[in-house]
């Protein structure tokens, strides 16, 4: 009796009491770790299905676009998709304003108008190894941290010589687990990658900024390129007599949708996470790191938004840069409202004191862990202000006030230039000056200027000051508006033409003197000689305790489950579709449809405009086999944990067909990138059948439709599992 009641009674229970959510998996250990988990939740393949080294797998048709997005093959003949905003400069740099690809969309209308791309990768994972052993040999607990580093690159180095590899295979070996794993990845990579097809941006980037980060979403954020391989369908730089690549794997397109409750899977490249921070840490960002930076893109974006709102060059030209800085500036704002919200601090000392605790009844493992907590949270006391100081360095100076750039740019072409390269290096920095001009208004940097260098003299401590503000201004006092004037009235970083004019006549001396250069090198220096320094130095300490601590936390705690940290390599990560309370009285269903891009239409508005094809197929309700019960299904919503180089990874049903494509996350829950919590963490993906519809309908870009091979898994088909399908496939089609 019991044998029989006993696994019903489980299977009800396990997706509650077991799927906690969370975690950035690594594809090889899902065997070990996740696969109960996961079919616990839904899932039909094995792990094996998911990553093999013995058989072509889910592995191979996974993608890292240009090592900043991630990216997937749907198509035997090497077709990848990704979203728009990964292949945005790609398809930037193919407009001109007689074809604004960017604006009207792009689709080749066959392959030989398909635009190759400089300085566009594709990468693939071949394998991925455990090489710990290999990695820490020769390394000891007695070690300072300079000695364990300079002894584990050495060690590096010696295997990766020593590692037998094809010749067009990379080998990358990186850290997990703050430094106590390290994890190598064969890869290869493909450098022929080529423009298929892109929808406007006003499908594309429906929503722009004021729906960047929130739910609920309507956007086609989708791109499709073409890889490129030579006869041997090995990497080749781009030539015309390079063919398709033939993937060890594409992935097949469900047309069935999705539901509440279905299996989702996100395959990519998720870039940095923190989750094994102290609780002051977490404090640290949400009480000081957050705001400082918050506070300086709010008067950097308040003076662009106003400049864009009255003059129509402005905005076209300051547009991508004030998306960049809102797109962080809004997600701090997000993710300090969660961690308060969802009391991240309270519970990370939960788990310390719990920790403590177990230290407590362990003599020996509190001799070794027993006074980490204390001493990290002495450091993170002392780096405080010097990371705020660090933010503002970046912020200011690297990002926000744009006159530094040209400054920079110089800066690298004065420390390199000699007889023999200035013609050379003299092009190319004044290609890079020129594209930096072009989108440039020095009234309103100025007014950027004046606005965060006020913050920047009541907030950073004198001592880190660039010289010429401490020793020749200090006594003074700071008045912006002379400042102002003595940089911008004066300097050559305004007036582009002379500038090139002195590069060609080799006059660098006279650059060198141009006030904004030398504050430029003066901030450089009080960076390089004062304030990174003294923050490397209490970094370093925090650094090897954060490596204890993680070690420490699996040994006092083994039973809780541990998941590395995103480092830009490959992961999976898995959940479900499903809604989320983002307040009191707020209730989000996990999906949209196009009744809500119609609801949204602002005729003339530069983030919610629509073109009129788009509203004449509406009309026409020409959604053709993409809709579900008359309605075109546009985004949804799942419980996968992902963070930004998700952007494109593919989302995958429980047969391992492609159901969606990643490129968001809700508001609320972007502090999952240091405290996942599985109530209001959301991942926003767009409905593969609103990309098909797209594709087919609105493009007509019928050839590419051909080439991708659509399924029904839900309505019984059941060679659910996909190479099963494509041998199929490959028996009547050649290809
Ligand atoms: N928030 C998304 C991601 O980080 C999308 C960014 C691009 N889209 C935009 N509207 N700015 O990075
Ligand atoms: N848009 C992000 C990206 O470019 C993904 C969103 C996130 O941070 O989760 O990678």
């Amino acid at each position: 009796m019991r044998k029989i009641i006993f696994p019903v009674l489980i299977s009800f229970l396990l997706p509650i009491t077991l799927f906690a959510g969370g975690g950035m998996w690594l594809p090889f250990l899902l065997g070990q770790l996740n696969e109960a988990d996961m079919q616990s939740l839904g899932m039909k393949m094995t792990a094996e299905d998911i990553y093999s080294v013995n058989k072509g797998s889910l592995k191979d048709a996974i993608v890292h676009f240009n090592g900043g997005c991630s990216s997937s093959i749907i198509s035997p003949q090497g077709l990848l998709l990704t979203n728009h905003h990964c292949g945005y400069s790609a398809i930037q740099t193919h407009s001109t304003l007689e074809k604004n690809y960017l604006e009207n969309g792009f689709w080749a209308e066959k392959q030989s108008d398909e635009l190759p791309n400089d300085n566009l990768v594709a990468t693939f994972i071949d394998r991925i190894e455990d090489v710990t052993k290999d990695i820490l040999v020769g390394v000891t607990d007695k070690m300072t941290t300079k000695e364990r580093n300079d002894k584990i690159s050495q060690n590096i180095k010696a295997f990766k010589k020593a590692y037998a590899k094809k010749k067009y295979e990379d080998v990358l070996i990186k850290p997990f687990f703050k430094g106590n794993q390290y994890i190598l990845f064969v890869t290869i990579t493909y450098t022929d990658v080529r423009l298929v097809g892109a929808p406007p941006s006003a499908i594309g980037k429906f929503g722009a900024d004021t729906d960047n980060w929130e739910w609920p979403r309507h956007s086609g954020d989708f791109s499709l390129f073409r890889i490129y391989a030579n006869k041997d369908n090995l990497p080749a730089d781009y030539s015309p007599d390079n063919q398709p690549l033939k993937p060890k794997h594409y992935l097949p397109i469900s047309l069935d949708g999705v539901d509440a409750g279905d299996f989702t899977l996100v395959y990519g490249f998720p870039g940095r996470t923190d989750e094994y921070l102290p609780s002051y840490a977490v404090a640290q960002i949400q009480n000081a790191i957050d705001p400082a930076r918050i506070e300086i893109r709010d008067h950097a974006l308040k003076i662009l938004d106003k400049a864009m709102r009255n003059d129509p060059t402005i905005r076209l030209q300051y547009a991508s840069k004030y998306a960049r800085i809102a797109n962080y500036w809004k997600k701090w704002i997000g993710e300090r409202t969660g961690l308060i919200k969802t009391k991240a601090v309270e519970k990370k000392q939960k788990l310390e004191q719990e920790f403590t605790r177990r230290l407590a009844e362990n003599p020996e493992l509190n001799k070794k862990y027993g006074s980490l907590l204390d001493d990290m949270d002495y450091k993170y006391q002392e780096i405080e202000l010097l990371a705020i100081y660090r933010n503002y360095f970046h912020e200011l100076f690297f990002r926000n006030i744009e006159i530094f750039k040209p400054a920079n740019s110089l800066r690298r072409f004065l420390a390199q230039a000699n007889e023999e390269n200035y013609d050379q290096l003299a092009g190319s920095t004044k290609k890079s000056l020129q594209a930096f001009f072009k989108d440039y208004q020095p009234a309103v940097d100025r007014d950027v200027f004046k606005s965060l260098m006020q913050l920047y003299t009541d907030n950073v401590c004198t001592a880190y000051f660039p010289n010429y503000l401490l020793e020749e201004r200090f006594l003074e006092g700071y008045d912006m508006e002379q400042l102002a004037k003595e940089f911008y009235d004066n300097s050559i970083m305004t007036q582009p033409e002379k500038l090139y004019q002195l590069i060609d006549d080799k006059k660098t001396d006279e650059i060198k003197k141009d006030p904004v250069y030398q504050l430029f090198m003066d901030i450089v220096d009080a960076y390089r000689t004062r304030l990174n320094p003294e923050y490397q130095a209490i970094k370093a300490p925090i650094d090897s305790m954060q490596r204890r601590y993680m070690a420490a936390l699996m040994e006092v705690l083994p039973e809780k489950k541990y998941y590395p940290d995103a480092n830009g390599t490959m992961r999976v990560s898995y959940g479900q579709v499903e809604g989320y309370l983002p307040k009191d009285g707020v209730e989000y269903l996990p999906k949209t449809y196009m009744e809500g891009i119609i609801e949204k239409y602002v005729p003339g508005d530069y983030e919610f405009d629509l073109p009129q094809r788009l509203l004449d197929l509406y009309e026409a309700k020409d959604y053709g086999p993409y809709a579900e019960n008359g309605r075109l299904p546009i985004n949804f919503l799942g419980s996968n944990h992902t963070t930004g180089g998700n952007s494109g990874s593919p989302v995958i049903d429980a047969y391992g067909n492609l159901i969606g494509l990643n490129f968001d996350r809700v508001w609320e829950g972007t502090m999952s990138d240091l405290n996942y919590d599985r109530r209001i963490c959301r991942n926003i993906m767009v409905d593969i059948r609103y990309v098909m519809w797209v594709m087919d309908k609105y493009a007509g870009a019928q050839r590419l439709v051909d080439e991708v091979q659509l399924v029904h898994p839900k309505a019984g088909q059941k060679s659910s599992k996909p190479w099963d399908g494509q041998k199929k496939r490959k028996r009547r089609k050649r290809w």
